[in-house]
């Protein structure tokens, strides 16, 4: 048994090594060279094949759905398991020059290709001049490209920069390419400006213009509208404002990374520096989009984001609880004092503040409400009493409330200070004599008597006269 499975295991593996060796790429039968050359009205015709099913990949100058491209698919090879897809381009036009691919439908890596020229003595580029120039951006450390593409690639091209000088190609740093067009390799600050590609054929003057442009990156500052936490109910909507400040001429990209997904992006200038904004929206919010949500901006090298979290409450509520005990305690005299039980609540409630089942600050001007405490300016004793918060959201018919009681420690005084001390005079021995002390505080104070004799008779005060 075991020998059989061996045998079955080798011939496996031969047919795989069949298989990796014939069209592991697809095949474009009957193109020898790299490149071909056609002359204008004449027909482009190429026939690929391959082992899986075949796509094909045209220059952007064949417009998707061109009706004058047409694709033949069909099965081919001895035992009709190979796939054949003959492509016929018919006029082939000057814009129709380009690289034509074909790929396997569902391993676009594996390709071949062919670079086709369409020549045609009265459209040398490819691309027709615009009447506005066309931009091109020129990157730190990169290539910098001109790219005027021409139609036939015996054409001769220079290269002007306006509004005269003339570049030659060196073959090293300036260097022409017809399928490209003029490459620079190490672009200067003298590649900023306009220029040209030229040509002239049978005394017309041809030109493709182009304009370059050095972006800068330099990002001023990345804010969202709102900072800290968003909160919100399940089933509403979320939009987060991307705000990013740059220098003139910066060219930024914005991207999020949130829970979900759904993005909306627009681009709007300013005044003097660049403001560019992205909106984030998220139509009906579930627990699942809760989490952190960030906004990346890059510009160039350069990079920022900035951040807010978001809680997503499945149903409104108000949570209210007491600090610590239900009795609190504040001393008469004390400059300011709060009531302020641990209260949490979506959407923000509305908080009314009761004494004594009275409307607190309609009471006392010393009362205030402060977001959801209540605060006592000069504690008095007469603060004392059972305060009640109400905390309601209207929209949801939701109301809790919350008692506590407040106790006003009041320092004992003794009334007999208040008024001038008096001698309490001469008393024979023996007689009776009472002293009378008054106190009043909270809690009502212990009264403690002590006696200090007089200071002996005849010493006399060295101070006194
Ligand atoms: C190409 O075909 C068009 C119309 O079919 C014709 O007008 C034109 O003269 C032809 N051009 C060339 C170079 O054959
Ligand atoms: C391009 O220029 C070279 C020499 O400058 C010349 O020999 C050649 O004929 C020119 N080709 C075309 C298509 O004008
Ligand atoms: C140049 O023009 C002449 C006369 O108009 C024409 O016979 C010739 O074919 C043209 N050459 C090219 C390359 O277009
Ligand atoms: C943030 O901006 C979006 C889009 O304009 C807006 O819908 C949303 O209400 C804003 N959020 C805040 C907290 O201002
Ligand atoms: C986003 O924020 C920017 C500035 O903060 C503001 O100008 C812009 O109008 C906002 N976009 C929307 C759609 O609200
Ligand atoms: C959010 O931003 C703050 C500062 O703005 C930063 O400290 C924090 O690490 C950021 N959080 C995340 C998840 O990026
Ligand atoms: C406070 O809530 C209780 C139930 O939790 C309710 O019986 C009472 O009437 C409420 N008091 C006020 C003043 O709303």
């Amino acid at each position: 048994a075991s020998v059989a499975v061996n045998s079955r295991v080798l011939s496996l593996s031969l047919k795989d090594a069949e298989t990796k060796g014939r069209f592991s790429s697809p095949v474009l039968e009957n193109v020898r060279e790299r490149q071909l050359i056609l002359e204008k009205n004449q027909t482009l015709q190429l026939d690929c094949r391959g082992r899986w099913d075949l796509q094909w990949v045209f220059p952007s100058g064949v417009p998707k759905g061109y009706p004058g491209a047409q694709v033949e698919d069909s099965s081919c090879g001895k035992r009709a398991n190979q796939f054949c897809s003959r492509l016929t381009i018919s006029p082939a036009l000057a814009q129709h020059t380009g690289r034509y691919r074909c790929r396997y439908a569902h391993k676009q890596r594996k390709h071949t290709s062919v670079y086709v020229f369409v020549t045609d003595s009265q459209r040398p580029f490819v691309n027709v001049e615009k009447e506005i120039p066309d931009v091109v951006y020129m990157t730190e450390g990169k290539h910098l490209v001109f790219p005027c593409k021409v139609t036939n690639p015996n054409t001769n091209v220079s290269l002007i920069k306006f509004p005269k000088i003339r570049i030659g190609t060196d073959q090293r740093n300036i260097v022409w390419n017809s399928r490209q067009g003029f490459v620079i390799h190490s672009p200067t600050m003298f590649y900023i400006g306009m220029f040209s590609c030229k040509t002239v054929i049978n005394e017309t003057t041809y030109t493709n213009t182009f304009l370059t442009h050095r972006p800068v990156n330099k990002i001023k500052d990345v804010y969202l509208n709102s900072t800290g936490t968003v909160q919100a109910l399940q089933g509403q909507m979320l939009a987060l404002n991307c705000t990013v400040t740059a220098e003139w001429n910066s060219r930024v990209s914005i991207s999020w990374s949130y829970p979900a997904q759904v993005i909306i992006r627009r681009i709007m200038p300013r005044k003097n520096n660049m403001a560019f904004y992205s909106i984030l929206t998220i139509h009906k919010l579930s627990k699942a989009d809760r989490g952190v949500y960030i906004c990346h901006v890059e510009s160039g090298p350069a990079s920022q984001e900035a951040n807010t979290s978001v809680t997503v409450y499945e149903k409104p509520f108000i949570r209210i609880k007491h600090r610590d005990s239900p009795v609190v305690l504040a001393y008469a005299g004390q400059k300011s004092f709060r009531l302020s039980p641990k209260l949490r609540a979506f959407p923000e409630p509305e908080v009314i503040w009761l004494k004594d089942g009275k409307v607190a600050d309609e009471q006392c001007s010393r009362y205030h409400v402060d977001g959801y405490s209540l605060v006592i300016r000069d504690v008095a004793e007469e603060d004392a009493g059972v305060y009640t918060i109400l905390a309601g959201i209207q929209q949801f018919r939701l109301l809790q409330n919350l008692t506590l009681s407040l106790v006003v420690h009041v320092r004992p005084q003794i009334a007999e200070k208040a008024v001038a001390v008096q001698d309490p005079g001469t008393v024979l021995r023996a007689s009776r004599l009472s002293l009378l002390c008054t106190s009043h505080g909270v809690p009502s104070p212990h009264f403690q008597w002590a006696w200090y004799p007089c200071p002996p008779k005849g010493r006399t005060d060295p101070h006194a006269r």
